[in-house]
């Protein structure tokens, strides 16, 4: 990761700016640095009025499904006749995705301004921060951060010496992927098994207790004290491409390039300059093969599809793919795509709750079947095979672990076709795996 954080040519700072720097981590630290200030000004608004400047911004949310948060925030019931909640997900366990985590490593209290500032405007008395099990460390900063903003009277009854009470608590994940998933999450902050719930209910009008709810994404939250310091409409004018894709975005990038990292971003910048000007390209004498832009939850782009995507959320539609939570995954021409596909789908059948059949079912067999392949025993059929169960995973279940999936078998047979063939046929020497998913 190269810390301390040296700001690339055409990186666009924001959220980043103070990575890698020790002391904005303490609460003295990011006073110094002009923190805290957007939250004093939010309390000074009316809460209707901080819900109309981040809608104005057009921040959308950055946990994958790219809501707008100021619409999302609106849905809260206006007039109050029970508690409302805000949960913050700090679940973090889509592979390729490492983003969340570092903005609470060195920015804690930025997190916990942004979660104060939401939970102000939705009218919420708590927050919870839902964070992934294994962060120990993120953990360790976040709770030294939460006991200094009580300390410091920036949150407790009497927050930032308005009169107004705010509380946030920190809750730890047991390390399962599908507690990142919404409903699941609030299922395991009321203390039970993590399991996605139907919708609707929604979880504005029923959610965490039963109660009026938000959950937003770390870097949605952490984005909202630039919004109300600088303004929506400065946020609105970070766009390169898109006009509905607004602010920085920040992607982790993983796999077969020079300089793995997190990098900051304005939206709309090409994902070939990504790599290669941000990334230092592919190992040399390699060239670029394929690319996983969202997270390892969305189809897969093919060299000429990554070549031209621009990455933010219409751009990455246009190519056939989503932006998801921007976990970059670069593969060049050494990558064998029927054994990388073949581990995404393991980690999926490992991580279904099994409620639902097609995801239970479908994730095991997608496993089984890409591994009859890899082993040298697939037939010509298992293609279609493959095709129609993943058909049967997508858009049928309670939660989209299981489109999930489905989207980078899809879409790799379809680009990567030769490959699979070249196990099937025996021009390709067989490569065997542990058969248990
Ligand atoms: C299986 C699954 C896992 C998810 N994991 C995460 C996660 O780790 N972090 C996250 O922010 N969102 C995750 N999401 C998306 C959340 O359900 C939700 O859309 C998001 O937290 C909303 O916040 P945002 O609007 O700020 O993006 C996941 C969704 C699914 C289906």
């Amino acid at each position: 990761m190269g810390y301390p954080h040296q700001p690339h040519l055409k990186e666009t700072v924001v959220l980043s700016q103070y990575f890698g720097d020790a002391e904005a981590r303490t609460y003295d630290g990011w006073v110094k640095r002009g923190g805290y200030q957007a939250l004093e000004k939010a309390l000074a608004m009316e809460p209707a009025q901080v819900i109309e400047i981040v809608k104005q911004s057009g921040l959308r949310g950055r946990g994958g499904a790219g809501f707008p948060a100021g619409v999302k925030w609106s849905f809260m019931p206006k007039e109050k006749k029970k508690p409302h909640y805000l949960c913050c997900n700090a679940d973090e366990s889509e592979p390729g995705t490492f983003k969340d985590r570092e903005i609470m490593r060195w920015t804690p209290h930025g997190l916990i301004e942004g979660c104060a500032i939401a939970q102000y405007a939705i009218q919420a008395e708590v927050t919870y921060i839902y964070v992934r099990g294994e962060f120990t460390e993120p953990l360790r900063i976040m709770e030294g951060a939460l006991a200094e903003a009580y300390r410091h009277g920036v949150l407790g009854p009497n927050a930032m010496g308005t009169g107004k009470r705010l509380d946030m608590y920190l809750h730890r994940g047991a390390g399962a992927y599908i507690c990142g998933e919404e409903t699941a999450l609030m299922s395991s902050i009321e203390g039970r098994r993590g399991n996605p719930r139907i919708r609707p209910p929604f979880p504005a009008a029923y959610g965490v207790f039963g109660m009026p709810t938000t959950i937003n994404n770390v870097e949605t939250l952490a984005s909202v004290p630039h919004i109300i310091n600088r303004g929506g409409a400065w946020y609105k004018s970070l766009s390169l491409s898109h006009p509905k894709s607004t602010g920085t975005k920040l992607f982790s990038v993983c796999g077969n390039v020079k300089r793995p990292g997190n990098y900051e971003v304005t939206m709309g910048f090409p994902l070939g300059e990504l790599i290669d000007e941000l990334c230092g390209g592919v190992p040399d004498g390699r060239t670029l093969k394929a690319c996983i832009p969202g997270g390892s939850s969305v189809p897969i782009l093919n060299r000429e599809e990554s070549e031209s995507c621009k990455l933010d959320y219409e751009g990455c539609v246009e190519q056939g793919t989503m932006l998801g939570s921007g976990g970059l995954i670069v593969f060049d021409d050494s990558a064998d795509m029927v054994y990388q596909i073949m581990r995404l789908a393991r980690f999926y059948a490992h991580e279904s709750c099994a409620q639902c059949t097609q995801c239970r079912e479908g994730t095991a067999w997608t496993v089984r079947i890409l591994q009859r392949i890899l082993a040298g025993q697939g037939e010509a059929k298992d293609l279609d095979l493959l095709l129609d169960l993943s058909e049967q995973m997508t858009g049928k279940t309670i939660c989209v672990l299981s489109d999930s999936c489905a989207a980078p078998v899809v879409s790799g047979i379809k680009k990567f076709r030769g490959e699979f063939e070249a196990y099937i046929n025996g021009t390709r020497r067989p490569r065997p795996v542990l058969v248990h998913a």
